[in-house]
């Protein structure tokens, strides 16, 4: 660095990255593996001196002891990845950067945020002239430094000045990166949100036809088998793929199965949760994601789990198989449509958040981008992302090669379920995406009778099918009829 007068810009980092844990290590050592000159900072030197001596031959980092210096070593606007335990965490390091940065300089937070924190958190900034940019990331620590999934959202002037080296960073998928602008403040957090309850609902789904093939019989290394060949077809995803993996791995100690070793209590960090109670805010079925979050919260229920085994009868989960291949089949089919019906729901809640907040997100845009580098990539996801650019959808569900597909698939999905539901093995996430299915073909939904129940006890009223307006019963009285908006 000059020594003296203004630095010129070749002397100055082109981007900083606060946090330097694995994820903001990897991350910057992405964009130095691109060429950009990399200014990093960690709250403890020693971790961000760990970083220099382990990768510091890998590109131009520019690391600083103390904040000040981090943020004097960045090129004007200054762009600044901040990758710290979300939350409180996030609120701190932007507190101390807040004083020190100028009109239009750019702070991302690129942790899996709460994206109404992301809206404050952009409100107050903009106040100081500064762009708060909120951008989801995929891929977990091979995707951040190999190229993730980039959600990011937030004030569209912001995306000119970072957007393309967002983009450099990214995967991509056939050439093209898997990187866009979402929309303005939270939306990106959001679609990352939404992206991890997705997640969820794969990962519960695939652990039921596991669960299912495991009840019939099948080794766990016939399963691993299975998940092998499902992923050279029209399943193929990163989760079915690691999936032969983790299912493949011995315990080192035991010899066993490592699944078989691992506790049966899943746990999660909050997006999943968060996903299902704005679609509950919002008004969206997203009974998939929902069955996935209560599957992990029953799997840790542990009075729960205890108090059933011990007073509960039931079938004891073998399921008889005459046909292995119908099964495989079968189960393929169930994992297919469910998940379909997974993005289904998730896309819904991003279309109604988008609209409820006025994100005008670009659901093809959001799907294409999940196509590489983020968890829940699939082959299946050029098809969707495809779908949405060529009409106009209400759900994914109507698209007609979509439909067409799930008909294909229902009736195996059907005999999964019920083969599983007699045997006492839970298929919750089958069932859900099942149900939901029934539910939007259905012309004629028992809601009708719900609506005369709230209109006895409470007068909520009822719409009739032949007539404008919203009636009541006097259901104490002589029980006629009245309007009760005229
Ligand atoms: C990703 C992952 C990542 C993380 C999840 C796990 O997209 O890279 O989703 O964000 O692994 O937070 O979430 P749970 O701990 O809640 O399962």
């Amino acid at each position: 660095m000059g020594d003296a007068g203004p630095m010129n810009s070749a002397d100055l980092a082109q981007v900083g990255v606060v946090g330097m844990a694995v994820m903001g290590s990897n991350l910057a050592r992405n964009f130095a593996s691109k060429g950009f000159r990399v200014a990093l900072y960690n709250r403890t030197w020693a971790r961000t001196q760990e970083v220099i001596d382990q990768h510091g031959s890998e590109g131009d980092f520019r690391a600083s002891e103390k904040l000040e210096d981090f943020v004097a070593s960045l090129e004007r606007p200054r762009r600044i990845i901040i990758m710290v335990k979300a939350g409180a965490g996030t609120d701190a390091v932007i507190q101390q950067l807040t004083p020190l940065l100028e009109e239009g300089d750019i702070i991302v937070d690129g942790g899996n945020a709460d994206f109404h924190d992301t809206r404050r958190r952009e409100h107050e900034l903009a106040e100081h002239k500064l762009h708060f940019v909120g951008a989801g990331i995929s891929g977990g620590e091979e995707g951040a430094l190999n190229g993730p999934s980039i959600m990011p959202g937030g004030p569209k002037d912001f995306y000119p000045v970072l957007g393309p080296m967002l983009e450099k960073i990214s995967a991509h998928y056939e050439g093209e990166p898997c990187c866009t602008y979402i929309g303005p403040d939270g939306a990106g957090h959001f679609v990352k949100m939404v992206h991890n309850g997705i997640e969820y609902a794969d990962m519960q789904f695939i652990a039921e036809a596991y669960d299912v093939l495991k009840a019939a019989g099948l080794s766990t290394a016939e399963i691993s088998d299975a998940f092998r060949q499902w992923n050279t077809g029209d399943l193929d995803s990163f989760l079915i793929e690691i999936t032969s993996i983790v299912l493949d791995q011995t315990d080192p100690r035991t010899g066993q199965p490592l699944v078989d070793i691992i506790v049966d209590q899943a746990e999660q960090k909050g997006t999943g949760r968060w996903t299902v109670q704005n679609a509950l805010e919002l008004g969206v079925p997203v009974n998939t994601i929902a069955e996935a979050v209560f599957a992990r919260s029953t799997s840790g229920h542990e009075a729960l789990r205890k108090a059933g085994q011990a007073a509960l009868q039931g079938p004891d989960r073998s399921i008889a198989v005459e046909d292995r291949q119908q099964l495989l089949s079968d189960v393929r089919d169930a994992l297919w449509a469910a998940k379909v019906v997974a993005y289904a729901q998730g896309l819904d809640e991003i279309r109604t958040g988008s609209d409820e907040f006025d994100w005008n997100i670009d659901i093809s845009a959001v799907v294409k981008i999940w196509r590489a580098g983020c968890i829940i990539r699939a082959k299946l996801l050029d098809r969707i992302s495809n779908e949405y650019a060529a009409q106009n959808l209400a759900t994914l569900l109507e698209a007609p090669s979509v439909a067409a597909d799930l008909d294909s698939a229902q009736t195996g999905w059907r005999r999964v379920i019920g083969l599983a539901t007699a045997a006492g093995v839970p298929v919750p996430g089958f069932s859900a995406a099942l149900a939901y299915y029934d539910s939007a073909r259905d012309p004629r939904l028992p809601a009708a009778l719900v609506q005369g129940l709230r209109d006895y006890f409470g007068a909520h009223t009822y719409r009739r099918v032949d007539d404008a307006g919203s009636y009541h019963i006097e259901w104490s009285g002589d029980r006629s009829e009245t309007r009760t908006d005229a």
